[in-house]
């Protein structure tokens, strides 16, 4: 087996900025409250006619500029996301030729907030087994299409955002992929969901009056499942490899609630020092949360090559993921 190692980040959140005070125009709510029950601030969102793909061709091109390679070379794309421009094609398909990736094939990946570590999981696969050189895992979610901004429950807390990694073969046996750990507990699907679109539920006219394109949650059951499993599998995956908290030179989270990341740090017993939050800036970008914390920690320089970074995350399906990386650049 070959070693992957990501090589570059790209991202990308469009320009425009909702905040608390914006949000407390549309819905009762308040900053004191969303600050204190979320830590989220502001959230940015997308134009009208700006989509998926377009946030997602941002990030791409951003990778491969910090790369300085062309898209020809890459192998690969995973676009993970629950926001697709449409059905199908697949956004894959649309940011590979956007970007002019002749040589590439690719995939979307719907796993949720877990979308990026499973994206990440499966590149990391796809290099070591030395079928594929470059592979571009892509987090991208227009999340503000889906949600329902007289639903005060959801409204405060998604964003949208896109975030690219390269991930490439590694000759360098100190640093690159480790381990990682995934899973899904489909008995919590009903807690969070779109209900209508699909197969089980066509759009029709009955559809949009019910308001089933929106995500529908049961925040209190996502909130208690997440701070259990994230304590559950950052331990797993430290210890079935050797390592201890102390090990660790970043944790970085999905930025879902920063009380659900609180309690993970504290279960862990990591000092928030070595935690990336920045949810008060873009709220939860759904699969784009893990590359835009991950490019905030490399720019501010909180990590460097060698670091040993933790990522975890749990989503709606239930999907759960963690990966543990030596950091490459
Ligand atoms: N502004 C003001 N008050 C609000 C509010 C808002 N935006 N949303 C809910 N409230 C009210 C509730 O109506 C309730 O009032 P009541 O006691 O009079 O009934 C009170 O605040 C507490 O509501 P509750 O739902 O218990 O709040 P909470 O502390 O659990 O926070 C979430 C709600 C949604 C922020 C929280 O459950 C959460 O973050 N869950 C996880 C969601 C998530 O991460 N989803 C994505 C998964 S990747």
């Amino acid at each position: 087996m070959g070693k992957a190692k990501i090589t570059a980040i790209g991202c990308y959140t469009p320009p425009r900025v909702l905040t608390n005070d914006d949000l407390a125009k549309m819905v009762d709510t308040n900053d004191k409250w969303i600050v204190e029950r979320t830590g989220i601030k502001e959230r940015h969102i997308a134009d009208a006619d700006v989509a998926t793909s377009d946030l997602a061709v941002e990030a791409a091109k951003a990778a491969l500029l910090m790369r300085g390679i062309p898209a020809s070379d890459v192998d690969a794309i995973i676009v993970c996301t629950v926001t697709p421009d449409m059905m199908f094609p697949a956004t894959a398909c649309l940011v590979q030729h956007r970007i002019g990736a002749v040589g590439a094939w690719g995939f979307d990946l719907i796993a949720a907030c877990s979308g990026f570590v499973y994206g990440l999981t499966t590149a990391a696969h796809l290099v070591a087994g030395n079928t594929h050189k470059k592979v571009l895992v892509i987090g991208a979610d227009t999340m503000s299409r889906i949600i329902n901004y007289k639903d005060r429950g959801t409204c405060i807390l998604f964003g949208d955002g896109a975030g690219a990694f390269l991930v490439e073969q590694c000759d360098d046996d100190e640093n690159g992929f480790i381990d990682f750990l995934n899973e899904i507990d489909g008995s919590g699907g009903e807690f969070l969901k779109m209900p209508a679109g699909g197969s089980r539920m066509p759009a029709s006219l009955e559809t949009v009056q019910q308001e089933m394109h929106y995500v529908h949650q049961d925040g209190g059951q996502v909130f208690k499942f997440a701070v259990r499993k994230m304590h559950e599998i950052c331990s797993t995956i430290l210890d079935r490899n050797g390592y201890t908290a102390d090990d660790i030179k970043l944790l970085i989270p999905h930025q879902a609630n920063r009380r659900i990341i609180w309690a993970t740090a504290e279960k862990l017993g990591i000092p928030l020092d070595r935690v990336v939050i920045n949810i008060d800036k873009y709220g939860n970008t759904t699969a784009a949360t893990i590359p835009l914390a991950t490019r905030d920690a490399v720019e501010s320089g909180r990590l460097k090559k060698g670091d040993l970074v933790l990522y975890a995350a749990v989503g709606a399906g239930f999907t759960v993921g963690a990966n543990l990386w030596r950091w490459s650049f």
